[in-house]
């Protein structure tokens, strides 16, 4: 399958300059919100990548469900894939591409376990078919068939049956990323995109603007 005219144009205007806040959270506020009106419940979707202490990469889609200053946080299974490569490599990266609006955010971070009083707090904001979900998957463990996974969540349905509250999973919970670096692209015309990237000074808070070529 040949896509060489697969071909799509950025940007309008060759001296279109992008111009951003000094906060690269400020920043990231902004174009998620303007993500926000056009993708609505799509928006918070970022790509994690993780690697393992030798340095095998793997990449997945997870949703974003809290963004300040002190990171990003996304919840997961404790004893999935990504889970063990943080464990042995706390370095990640996210990615953020909102195709309609032409932008793309990279961040570089380092994961921490969320405290367990947050990832029980959200546990139990999720419905609670979700929350009866989280008790029935082994994420990212084999199993015999889809039958297998479908027992497993009735199961579980039964037994909490007469709890108001179901219990919460140990092993599922959040991760916060703390930013380290961010890169901030916005498609130009002609290939000629805007790339910012902020890093931060060396045992410094605040953060320095570049800009790199496309
Ligand atoms: C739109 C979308 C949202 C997802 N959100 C999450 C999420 O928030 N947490 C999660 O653990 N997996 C989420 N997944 C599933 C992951 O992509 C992945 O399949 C799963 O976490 C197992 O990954 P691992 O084996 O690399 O740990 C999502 C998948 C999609 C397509």
């Amino acid at each position: 399958m040949k896509l060489h005219d697969m071909r799509k144009e950025f940007g309008s205007q060759l001296d279109e300059e992008l111009e951003l806040p000094e906060s690269p959270f400020e920043t990231f506020q902004l174009w998620f919100q303007e993500a926000r009106k056009l993708y609505r419940d799509d928006a918070n979707c970022f790509v994690l990548s993780t690697a393992t202490a030798q340095g095998t990469p793997s990449s997945r889609v997870v949703l974003l469900k809290d963004f300040n200053e002190k990171g990003l946080s996304f919840f997961t299974n404790y004893t999935s894939v990504k889970a063990k490569n943080i464990q042995e490599n706390p370095q990640v990266s996210c990615l953020f591409y909102w195709s309609t609006l032409e932008k793309q955010i990279r961040i570089k971070a380092k994961a921490k376990i969320l405290s367990k009083k947050d990832s029980e707090t959200y546990f139990h904001e999720r419905p609670r078919n979700s929350q009866i979900a989280a008790w029935a998957s082994k994420q990212s463990r084999q199993i015999e068939s889809k039958r297998e996974l479908v027992k497993q969540f009735l199961d579980y349905k039964e037994e909490f049956k007469e709890k108001e509250k179901i219990p919460y999973p140990e092993f599922w919970g959040g991760y916060l990323l703390v930013p380290e670096e961010f890169e901030f692209w916005q498609g130009g015309l002609y290939r000629l995109h805007d790339r910012i990237v902020y890093t931060k000074k060396e045992g410094s808070k605040s953060w320095q603007q570049s800009r790199l070529s496309p």
